[in-house]
């Protein structure tokens, strides 16, 4: 064989990933895993994770449709309420936060602000995480208090280091997105900002569990 008709290693490897992304596993309980298995099971879950941006993209469009009394829907107001952040010169990790602030409302309809936190965690400063996770608490300020609950909840978080951070966000972007006049950017403005940032995970899990200790990373 001369070394034209050898493979080259990319080609092999190439055809290699091809295999294993169309290839199953043997087992039926997961006690008979095996290291082929593994091998199929990963290249497959790498490729799974690396469809995340489309997942997210599509799922935010579930948001499309029935305005619940609002002036603009649930869709229009996130990609308003990054837009505000974009024309503000946030940067583009708080804009694609602002986008997705409200991904969760479709089926976490009780605890929204808690979903959007837990898909970004990974890819997010800590400090964003914990406006997400708060946001909800924090826009309550606005109209808590006409169902009997205290708009000023969110004081108990006054003395913490983010309070500014999040009742900004609250008072500049997501608070002022129910404007059915503003000209709100296309979601294919943001598209390749989310492609960008849910990448690869901004920290391993350890370093993530740090963080929210306050250590520095
Ligand atoms: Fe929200
Ligand atoms: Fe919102």
């Amino acid at each position: 064989m001369s070394t034209l008709d050898t493979p080259s290693p990319i080609a092999a490897d190439a055809q290699a990933l091809e295999h294993l992304l169309t290839a199953e596993v043997q087992f039926r309980h997961m006690r008979d895993r095996t290291q082929a298995d593994s091998h199929i099971l990963t290249a497959r879950r790498v490729h799974y994770k690396s469809e995340l941006p489309k997942r997210v993209l599509a799922h935010l469009q579930l948001l499309r449709g029935d305005a619940e009394g609002y002036l603009v829907d649930r869709f229009e107001h996130s990609l308003q309420t990054a837009t505000r952040a974009h024309r503000d010169g946030r940067d583009e990790e708080y804009v694609v936060c602002a986008l997705l602030h409200d991904i969760g409302d479709s089926l976490a309809s009780y605890n929204h602000a808690e979903l959007a936190a837990t898909i970004l965690k990974p890819f997010i400063s800590p400090a964003n995480h914990w406006m997400l996770a708060k946001h909800n608490l924090f826009q309550g300020y606005y109209f808590f208090h006409f169902s009997g609950r205290d708009r000023h909840a969110r004081d108990k978080y006054l003395d913490h280091a983010l309070y500014q951070q999040t009742a900004e966000f609250c008072e500049l972007y997501d608070g002022a997105a129910f404007d059915p006049d503003y000209d709100s950017l296309p979601l294919e403005f943001f598209e390749p900002m989310v492609h960008r940032l849910l990448e690869k995970p901004r920290y391993s899990p350890q370093e993530l569990v740090r963080a929210m200790q306050g250590e520095k990373i």
